[in-house]
């Protein structure tokens, strides 16, 4: 497959059309921004690691059940995936206190929750993503409830095997990021799974190996996406 005309660059990725009218191949870029891209950065290669670590992910949770955008990984920084209509929700779930839930409802970093968190943010990076909650999406009719339900179930089940997948690899899996796809009137998931969109931490020592090593500025980012490339492939 051949990439054709570029029809869309977003903050880490490219989106290039095909012969085929339903694939588009996704380029990882090593461009990083964080807090909506106020702050912007490279990290070394972290094209090429988030798509190996993409193609295992997605790979992993179709094996459980999980349909995803990804057909199959092109070269060091390409991958072939089906031609979606992004739902403009970020999906994001919380297993411990991190991040904007920390800093939402002031709660210390590293508080385990009962039970999974999963929040609706409208995807609108001048607004920030706001957090929204089932009623406006469908008030707004951003999905249908048919949709809506596909979504967290696929959430639900994505937590559910990547703690345990990140586990076997020594890594606490705090919270994540989805995105979902309209593809031939399905919903299925989409974007990428990786250092970017996840935080993991180290089981024993609690070290940071994700993209809050730039956001904090905290040095070793490379390192740490390279760490987790390597337990994830052993
Ligand atoms: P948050 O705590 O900043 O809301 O982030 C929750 C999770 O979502 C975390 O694993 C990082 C990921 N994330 C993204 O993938 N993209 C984003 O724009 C933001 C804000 C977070
Ligand atoms: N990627 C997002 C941005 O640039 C935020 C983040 O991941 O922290 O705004």
């Amino acid at each position: 497959m051949e990439k054709l005309k570029q029809i869309y660059e977003g903050k880490a990725k490219k989106l290039f059309e095909t012969e085929d009218p339903d694939l588009l191949i996704q380029e990882f870029k090593d461009d990083a921004t964080a807090f909506d891209a106020t702050k912007r950065g490279t990290i070394m290669n972290k094209g090429v690691i988030n798509n190996k670590l993409s193609e295992k992910i997605f790979g992993l949770l179709e094996e459980k059940g999980v349909p995803t955008h990804f057909v199959k990984r092109l070269n060091d920084r390409d991958m072939l995936v089906k031609k979606v209509k992004i739902v403009p929700i970020e999906v994001t779930m919380r297993n411990i206190v991190a991040g904007g839930m920390s800093k939402l409802l002031g709660l210390d970093e590293g508080i385990i929750l009962k039970e999974p968190v999963l929040e609706y943010h409208f995807k609108e990076d001048k607004l920030h993503d706001p957090l929204i909650n089932e009623y406006h999406v469908r008030a707004l009719g951003i999905a249908t409830d048919k949709e809506l339900e596909a979504i967290d179930k696929y959430s639900f089940k994505v937590n559910d095997e990547l703690k345990k997948f990140f586990d076997s690899k020594g890594l606490i899996l705090v919270d994540f990021k989805l995105e979902f796809g309209r593809y031939k009137g399905k919903v299925i998931l989409a974007d990428e799974v990786s250092p970017d969109t996840c935080r993991l931490w180290d089981k024993t020592t609690k070290e940071k190996l994700d993209k809050d090593r730039f956001r904090r500025d905290m040095g070793n980012v490379e390192e740490a996406y390279q760490e987790v490339l390597r337990r994830v492939m052993e």
